[in-house]
């Protein structure tokens, strides 16, 4: 569908099926030509079908993601993998165990540290003597935010702990189990972290994130949406929306 040469990749599909298999064929290629690299998944409801796919290739055995090493975007501060609300947790139960990957090579943010401003300069240093990012994956949020870089996020800025909006933790409360308050802190990776990714891929599905994909994509760039910072990596930035998410789109 529509592209424009001189900006990033749009792909529109027509529903969020299609959308998960182009995201998922994007992990088995980067796999296939780099056995060892780096890959960021998000987590919430948008990849669960990309996640789907890519355990069904590997169950099948057209797939091995054996020895990827894969970075968990954010967490709630202070919740460690084991807690059953952890991002990274779950992505443990609904992808990475299911996928065969490796939980060595599974690179949690650094949530339950005692410093964790000092771990979260460790856990970007590990990446960077990797390489960096071979590929990133990354949804959009209701409110603009891309991992947990919410409004106000700076274009340059790096793994660090935020403070949560009232509507990430509205949109948190819809999963979290037991005792509450959520945590309103969390951790995660920066805007500038994946924007050096060699490869960026924003999946989108909805009616419901129609309005705020007009702005990521249509927008100034701007801090009040920071997922529309991922344009200023234009030339290694791919965005797969289905028609519905698109449906704002001129
Ligand atoms: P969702 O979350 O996929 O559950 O809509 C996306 C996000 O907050 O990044």
């Amino acid at each position: 569908m529509p592209t424009d040469p001189s900006t990033f990749t749009l792909t529109i599909v027509p529903d969020e099926q299609a959308m998960s298999r182009l995201a998922a064929d994007a992990i088995a290629a980067t796999a296939f030509q780099i056995p060892e690299a780096a890959i960021a998944v998000p987590t919430g409801s948008t990849p669960l079908g990309m996640f789907a796919d890519l355990v069904e290739r590997v169950r099948r055995g057209d797939l091995d993601l054996s020895r990827v090493h894969i970075y968990c975007l954010d967490d709630y501060l202070g919740v460690g993998p084991d807690d059953p609300n952890s991002l990274t947790g779950w992505l443990q139960r609904a992808f990475l165990d299911p996928a065969g990957i490796d939980p060595n090579r599974v690179h949690a943010v650094p949530a339950t540290d005692p410093d964790p401003a000092a771990a979260v300069l460790r856990y970007e240093a590990e990446l960077a003597a990797r390489g960096g990012l071979e590929l990133a994956i990354v949804g959009l949020g209701p409110n603009g935010h891309v991992a947990y870089n919410e409004p106000g996020s700076a274009v340059g800025s790096r793994p660090r702990v935020v403070r949560l909006t009232p509507q990430s933790l509205a949109q948190a409360s819809a999963y979290w189990e037991g005792a509450v308050p959520i945590p309103d802190h969390a951790v995660t990776v920066g805007v500038g972290t994946l924007l050096e990714a060699r490869r960026i891929v924003l999946i989108v599905s909805g009616e419901g994130k129609a309005e705020m994909l007009r702005r990521t994509l249509h927008d100034p760039m701007s801090a009040d949406v920071p997922a529309s910072w991922l344009r200023s990596a234009a030339d290694r930035l791919e965005v797969i929306a289905d028609e519905s998410a698109a449906s704002r789109l001129a």
